[in-house]
């Protein structure tokens, strides 16, 4: 299929830990959807890792390798996309300078997803690139005028920000960037396996993308279910349980079934938790064959973040021309 050549895909992710099945259903799996028909740039965001790591980069360093993996794992296609590193591509970096002007402090202050990050992120006080990180996001996105943003729904804050530096610029100088839209998840927030809030690697309540089988099987087996539901025939609640959320995320046909079966108290957890256990793994199974061809290639993986961030410098010195001269900054140039 012929690329659009109008729009580009970028998303990315933290690269603190591996990733898994809620950043799947959250936004890789339109990544993986999206790059036949799109220019897609999947981002490392590795300086992001540092708003809340930047005392272990060793961290961040150790991980970047394995979230790459998990990237090709989940199937972006090195043929059809660019993986790239975001601390590599300067051009990232030179536009939050530049639109830090003219963001106040007060809008970060009130960015729901700061607010929340922050409560949950270990730090004592509140950093200055950590409440300006959505900046540096907007840069993400801008530095290359990707149009179609898949992220979770949490990031739809940093889309808003992200939109109005675009407008405010061209009102300021001159509007040569482009506004871009989120494509929020099927599954804006998947449930954590613990049954509180959303599931988060930094929560322990994770499924890793590369998870065996067995450690698919004994994590869902432990996960919390609906409290009322202690014999197998008490009626129990679908809507509070994670495992009935996953249900409806990884085998949506068999739901609606589930669904009347736990609230009758016909099934019992351990039945119902089988089902979704084997749907999960139906689809971690290509991802692990994936993940063994690259693994056993280093230099290949290498190689490909090697061109990503190539495209990734290519497309962030054009908008940086353009950039320099609508504010004027091309001193020497004209
Ligand atoms: N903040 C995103 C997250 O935590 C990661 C990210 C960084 C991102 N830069 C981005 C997502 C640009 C989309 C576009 O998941």
């Amino acid at each position: 299929m012929e690329k659009s050549l109008k729009e580009r895909v970028l998303s990315g992710d933290r690269v603190t830990g591996r990733l898994h099945i809620g950043h799947y259903v959250g936004s890789l799996k339109h990544r993986v959807e999206l790059q036949s028909q799109y220019e897609t740039l999947v981002m490392l965001a590795d300086v992001q890792a540092l708003t809340t790591h930047f005392d272990r980069p060793e961290l961040i360093r150790g991980h970047l390798f394995d979230v790459a993996l998990d990237y090709l794992a989940a199937g972006i296609d090195p043929e059809k996309s660019f993986i790239f590193v975001q601390s590599m591509v300067p051009e990232i970096a030179e536009l939050t300078v530049f639109y830090s002007m003219f963001v106040t402090v007060n809008a970060l202050r009130h960015n729901p997803t700061v607010k929340a990050e922050s409560k949950g992120s270990g730090l004592d006080e509140m950093y200055y690139g950590f409440l300006g990180y959505p900046v540096s996001q907007a840069a993400d996105i801008t530095f290359c005028k990707a149009t179609i943003i898949p992220v979770g729904e949490d990031q739809l804050p940093h889309l808003e920000l992200t939109r109005k530096i675009v407008r405010r610029f061209g009102e300021l100088y001159r509007p040569v960037l482009v506004e871009p839209r989120a494509v929020v998840g099927d599954v804006p927030r998947l449930a954590g396996l613990d049954g509180h809030g959303k599931m988060s690697k930094s929560q322990g309540n994770a499924i890793a993308l590369d998870s065996s089988r067995e450690e698919l099987e004994s994590r869902i087996r432990k996960a919390v279910t609906d409290p009322a539901r202690v014999r197998k025939d008490d009626p129990g609640h679908p809507d509070i349980c994670p495992i009935y959320s996953y249900h409806e995320a990884f085998r949506p046909e068999g739901a609606a079934e589930i669904r009347e079966s736990c609230t009758k108290g016909t099934i019992g957890c351990s039945g119902c938790k089988k089902l979704v256990a084997a749907a999960i793994d139906g689809l971690l199974e290509p991802m692990r064959e994936r993940r063994a061809f690259y693994e056993q290639r280093p230099e290949r993986v290498k190689e490909i973040l090697l061109a990503g961030t190539d495209r990734a410098r290519e497309l962030g010195k054009e908008t940086m021309l353009e950039v320099r001269e609508a504010m004027g900054l091309d001193y020497f140039f004209r």
